[in-house]
């Protein structure tokens, strides 16, 4: 992520603002599901819950991933994690035997196709087609971290309906552009999630507070999940209560994206800084150790983990260049955008 020379943009207009904004509510109205496709996904958790626990007793399975962080799409995998009833960690359980046993059982559901376990990975999983919806999914076993991260993208999510309309957009854009598939050595769509909120956290005023930095009475609760802290601010009711600048940003969604689109490429400094939602004040890769990577994003509860580490230099300068690119589309006024957005994405 090399600081390039920038074309100077046109003056930007009301009535493009205003368009820009049509484009991303209809971005997010097209590609979240509806309630029937919410309730599809449930039913399937059941189905397959009832059916393993005949063939390994004790088995507890609960989705995670876009199925339930607000920022799903209609085709998105099923994210699945399983534990076993009685059984709080993964400590002293033989994993590949559970693997194992859980690929021959997936393999006897006639709702099925490619069973196929994956045991190289962080967290191994057994991959799976459902044939009925064509939906992919994986079951892993102990993503406890997974859980929680969800359950902090879900709450961002009901803060404001522009951070989810703005990663819908971010997720959109990303698979447009092909830089969006982790498996294909890009980034994967949790990252730019994350690299939403951040924007979201440093705009001024803030769109949505450091939930991770919240707290009610005298000293930050501490609560350990494999060794790192899961705190965050869950009583949003009352949000309004505890951050003062609940509510103080009034820009568009359509002034978001193309501000998160000049922040990236104008003012962030992927050199020096971390992408990291969990605090308010900058985190320099220097403190982490993470100078030689082109792109640092940290998890927000694993602070071992960039997402970003994965990423070759050709990949990190393609991935800048589609974002300098969409600064210049997303912020040079036309009367309207070209229809072809919509026939990139009928494969989604
Ligand atoms: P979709 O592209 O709509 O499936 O988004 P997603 O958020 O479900 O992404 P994905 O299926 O790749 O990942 C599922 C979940 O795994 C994420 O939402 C995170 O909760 C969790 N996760 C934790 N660490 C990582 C990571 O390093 N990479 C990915 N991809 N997921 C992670
Ligand atoms: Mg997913």
């Amino acid at each position: 992520f090399r600081r390039v020379e920038l074309e100077p943009l046109p003056h930007m207009t009301l009535d493009f603002v205003k368009l820009l904004n049509e484009v991303c509510e209809q971005c997010y109205r097209d590609f979240a599901p509806d309630d029937v496709e919410v309730k599809v996904r449930e039913h399937i958790l059941q189905d397959f819950e009832n059916f393993l626990r005949c063939q390994v007793p004790g088995a507890k399975l609960v989705l995670f991933g876009s199925s339930k962080n607000g920022f799903g799409f209609k085709q998105s995998d099923l994210d699945i994690c399983m534990t076993l009833e009685g059984l709080d960690t993964a400590e002293g359980l033989d994993s590949m035997a559970v693997i194992e046993s859980l690929t021959k059982a997936l393999r006897k559901h006639h709702g099925l196709r490619n069973i196929l376990p994956i045991t190289t990975a962080k967290v191994p999983i057994v991959k799976f087609y459902h044939t009925k919806t064509g939906l992919e999914g994986d079951i892993s076993l102990y993503n406890t971290l997974a859980l929680h991260n969800t359950e902090l993208l879900a709450s961002y999510a009901a803060i404001d309906i522009r951070v989810k309309i703005l990663c819908y957009v971010m997720k959109v854009f990303a698979k447009v552009c092909d830089i969006g598939d982790a498996s294909r050595g890009s980034l994967s769509s949790y990252a730019y999630t994350l690299m939403v909120l951040y924007f979201l956290q440093q705009r001024s005023p803030p769109v949505i507070p450091v939930l991770q930095e919240m707290y009610v009475g005298e000293k930050k609760p501490v609560v350990l999940v494999d060794g790192w802290d899961v705190h965050f601010f869950k009583d949003l009711k009352n949000l309004h209560k505890y951050w003062p600048e609940y509510k103080k940003n009034k820009e568009s969604v359509g002034q978001l994206w193309f501000g998160l689109l000049q922040f990236y490429t104008e003012t962030f400094n992927f050199k020096e800084t971390v992408i990291c939602i969990r605090r308010k004040e900058p985190l320099t890769t220097f403190k982490k150790q993470w100078t030689s990577k082109h792109l640092a994003i940290e998890d927000p509860f694993d602070l071992s983990h960039n997402l970003g580490a994965g990423l070759s230099r050709r990949m990190a300068s393609f991935i800048l260049k589609a974002f300098i690119n969409a600064r210049t589309v997303f912020g040079t006024p036309v009367r309207c955008f070209p229809p072809e957005y919509s026939n990139k994405m009928e494969y989604f």
